[in-house]
């Protein structure tokens, strides 16, 4: 298909589907802004037809209730028209060849809408435009998902029945709103930052995310957060929380520290106490992998669904949680810094009840 007809063929879905919120409508009159969103959008992952996200269920014919919400069209505006009770989910299939279209975030349901619920089964209110961006970033996992999985067993004791918990990808509204939702495996007794409130206008998905190109504007940034070049650079917090020296590097230097030493702390456990090393490769599902050779990375011929980890304890699987959740938010270190940094921790520390690990110069936020 031609770029235009493309173009016309999701600009005639948008109208005829009589969908135009009163903001759209005023707009619309002026043509040159409709085409500007309408290529805006077209250029964004949003619209990428050949992504994975939406060609993954080609060969299935159709997309099953439980990925339509987030991975078409047609699924989201059916979860939001409905009563939205089975968290993600909604009773049927959908077909093929939509992505996120207009017609997903403008319907008079969507537009409407304010509260949506979690996998963790709290729900959260208020949240204005940034509502549709919220029911497919959210992640399909949570506290309570790892919770149930363990209940009832030993922390260190390999159970065939146990497999890896996946969050899912890109969950920014978990990680935004932290404790609140519990995205992240929260360990008992343990206090956890609630929502990243940073500062107001700058405190929702489309405060720093324009809606259509999904780009955040490193500009409206570096008022504030004076001399960064990258969002990797930008840094408020004091605290040496990895314990280099170094407090002027950006925020997201200590999370990816923290973020390695639990993968090494991982491995530690896996080989010492399990005597079942595992390795992680953060392209290939379902993640870990048992590392057969011992070298510490999941190779092409380890990381393949039949070498999946299978020697899965509680105690392993609440911080192999953890690891993929930072993992898949790129943007964890803007969404919930502190969050990252104590569910890391966390992590690390309870290793360290089997695997002697180096926790001097580690500070939690
Ligand atoms: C709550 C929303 C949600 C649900 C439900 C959901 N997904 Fe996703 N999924 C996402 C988002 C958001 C992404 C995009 C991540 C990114 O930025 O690449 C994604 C990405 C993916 C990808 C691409 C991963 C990659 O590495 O490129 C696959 C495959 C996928 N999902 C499969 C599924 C399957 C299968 C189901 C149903 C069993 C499902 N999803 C249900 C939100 C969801
Ligand atoms: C992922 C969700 C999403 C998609 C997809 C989307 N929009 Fe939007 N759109 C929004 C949000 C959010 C706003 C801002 C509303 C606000 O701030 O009150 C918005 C605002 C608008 C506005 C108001 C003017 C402006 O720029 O703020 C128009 C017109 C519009 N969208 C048209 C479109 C068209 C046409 C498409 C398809 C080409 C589209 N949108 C796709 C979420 C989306
Ligand atoms: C119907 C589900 C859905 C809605 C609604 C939605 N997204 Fe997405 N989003 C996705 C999927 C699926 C992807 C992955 C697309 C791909 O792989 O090309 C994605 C990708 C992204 C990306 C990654 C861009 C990149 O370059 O990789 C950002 C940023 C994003 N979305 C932000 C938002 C914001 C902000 C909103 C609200 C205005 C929003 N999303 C609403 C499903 C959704
Ligand atoms: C304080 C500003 C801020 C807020 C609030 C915010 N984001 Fe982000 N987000 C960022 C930055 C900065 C990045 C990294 C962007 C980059 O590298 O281009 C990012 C990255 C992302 C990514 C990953 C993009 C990629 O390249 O894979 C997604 C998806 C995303 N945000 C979605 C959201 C959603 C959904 C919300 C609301 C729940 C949200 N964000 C709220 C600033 C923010
Ligand atoms: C009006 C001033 C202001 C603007 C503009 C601003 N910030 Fe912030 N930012 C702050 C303040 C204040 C904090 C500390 C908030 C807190 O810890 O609760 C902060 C904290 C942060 C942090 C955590 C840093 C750390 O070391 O803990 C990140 C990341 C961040 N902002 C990203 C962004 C991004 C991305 C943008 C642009 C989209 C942005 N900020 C724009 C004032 C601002």
């Amino acid at each position: 298909m031609t770029f235009l007809k493309l173009r016309a063929a999701v600009v005639c879905g948008f109208i005829a589907l009589g969908t135009l919120p009163a903001i759209a409508q005023e707009t619309v009159e002026n043509g040159d802004d409709l085409a500007k969103i309408v290529e805006e959008l077209l250029a964004s992952a949003h619209a990428n037809r050949m992504s994975e996200a939406f060609v993954h269920w080609n060969g299935e014919g159709e997309i099953p209730g439980n990925c339509a919400v987030c991975h078409s069209s047609l699924g989201m505006v059916d979860y939001v028209r409905g009563p939205m009770t089975t968290v993600g989910i909604i009773d049927h299939p959908v077909g093929l060849g939509t992505t996120v279209d207009c017609v997903a975030c403008h319907n008079s349901a969507s537009a409407s809408l304010t509260a949506v619920p979690f996998p963790s089964g709290a729900t959260v209110e208020d949240l204005g435009p940034s509502a549709v961006c919220t029911v497919c970033h959210q992640g399909r996992a949570s506290t309570q998902s790892v919770v149930s999985a363990i209940a009832g067993r030993e922390d260190d004791v390999i159970d065939g029945d146990l497999s890896f918990i996946n969050v899912h990808y890109a969950p920014a509204a978990a990680t935004l709103m932290g404790g609140v939702v519990q995205g992240g495996f929260e360990y008992r007794g343990k206090a956890y930052k609630g929502q990243f409130t940073h500062v107001p206008k700058l405190d929702t998905c489309v405060g720093c995310h324009q809606p259509h190109t999904l780009e955040v504007k490193l500009d409206n940034c570096t008022a504030c957060h004076q001399g960064a070049n990258r969002f990797e650079d930008i840094r408020i917090s004091r605290n040496d929380f990895d314990g280099n020296g170094n407090t002027s590097e950006g925020i997201s230097a200590p999370i990816n520290a923290f973020h390695e030493k639990v993968l090494s702390t991982i491995q530690l456990y896996a080989s010492n106490v399990l005597q079942a090393p595992i390795a992680y490769n953060a392209n290939n599902y379902p993640y870990f992998f048992a590392d057969t050779n011992g070298d510490g990375v999941a190779s092409a011929d380890e990381a393949n669904f039949p070498n999946r980890y299978q020697n899965w304890t509680p105690r392993l699987l609440k911080a192999a949680y953890n690891y993929q959740l930072v993992q898949k938010d790129k943007g964890i270190y803007s969404h919930n810094p502190h969050y990252a940094l104590q569910l890391l921790f966390d992590s690390i520390e309870d290793l360290s009840d089997k695997v002697d690990v180096d926790m001097s110069g580690l500070t939690r936020p």
